[in-house]
């Protein structure tokens, strides 16, 4: 396939970007669109100028690093699936492909593609653990009964990557999916209820002051969740705010 990307190149977090147009040629369907920009970046190398910088780890839909606006798209045309995981066969020979960093105040573009999303990590510092008491009389996790419908809720929450697509895809910019997932994987379980009112009040607290916007229900960070995470752990979260700031 011969490709036109149309990439946004950023020299630092002070610098103004703009995009940028790379012909590109040679690429197979069975190629991951990392693999893709790998080609460009080794023809880059070659000419001897600076390779596109973008964010990526395990390459297998696990990390939450890799992120990139494609077509508009956080993670791209698929569903369900990573950056790293889109094939090339999604597009045609001929298309123009548009690859912009994840745009939000509060994940500030590093170079080129990669953004820091460290906003995410100090919300998980607020309360996103539990504390055990490891003197020797700790009950094992898997000899407290818990329903099966819990558990399951709070697995299916877990499996959030922290990838930042549900910002991106936010016209607020909100980051109400991330953090009611973190919440949620521990309110649905008896471990997480002793810190319950503190985690998700500190939560919350360092989502505003990291500067997301606020959740206005237009579901956009659903359907662009790579790992589906539903909205009713915002519904989830809403409710334990509720208590716990009644609670005091
Ligand atoms: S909720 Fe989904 S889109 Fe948001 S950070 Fe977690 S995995 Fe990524
Ligand atoms: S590189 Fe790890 S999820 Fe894409």
């Amino acid at each position: 396939m011969k490709l036109t990307l149309k990439i946004w190149r950023q020299k630092d977090a002070n610098s103004k970007g703009s995009m940028q147009t790379y012909p590109i040629d040679g690429i197979d369907g069975d190629m991951s669109f990392l693999e893709m920009l790998d080609v460009l970046n080794d023809g880059l190398i070659e000419k001897g100028e600076e390779p596109v910088v973008f964010d990526h780890d395990c390459r297998e839909g696990i990390c939450g690093s890799c992120s990139l606006q494609i077509n508009g798209e956080p993670h791209g045309p698929d569903r369900l699936i990573t950056t790293c995981q889109l094939h090339m066969r999604k597009f045609n020979d001929g298309d123009t492909i548009v690859i912009e960093p994840f745009r939000a105040k509060a994940f500030p573009v590093i170079k080129d593609l990669m953004v820091d999303r460290s906003s995410f990590d100090r919300i998980q510092h607020a309360g996103g653990f539990i504390s055990v008491n490891t003197s020797g009389n700790t009950i094992d996790a898997n000899a407290i009964p818990i329903e099966k419908e819990d558990a399951d809720a709070s697995f299916n929450a877990a499996a959030c990557i922290g990838c930042g697509a549900c910002v991106a895809a936010c016209k607020n910019a909100s980051a109400m999916l991330f953090t009611s997932a973190k919440v949620s994987q521990f309110a649905l379980l008896p471990q997480g209820k002793v810190e319950a009112t503190r985690r998700v009040l500190n939560m919350v607290e360092q989502m505003d002051k990291e500067g997301f916007g606020n959740c206005t229900n237009t579901g956009a960070c659903e359907v662009e969740c790579p790992k589906g995470i539903s909205l009713e752990n915002i519904a989830r979260m809403n409710r334990e705010y509720l208590a716990a700031s009644l609670k005091g």
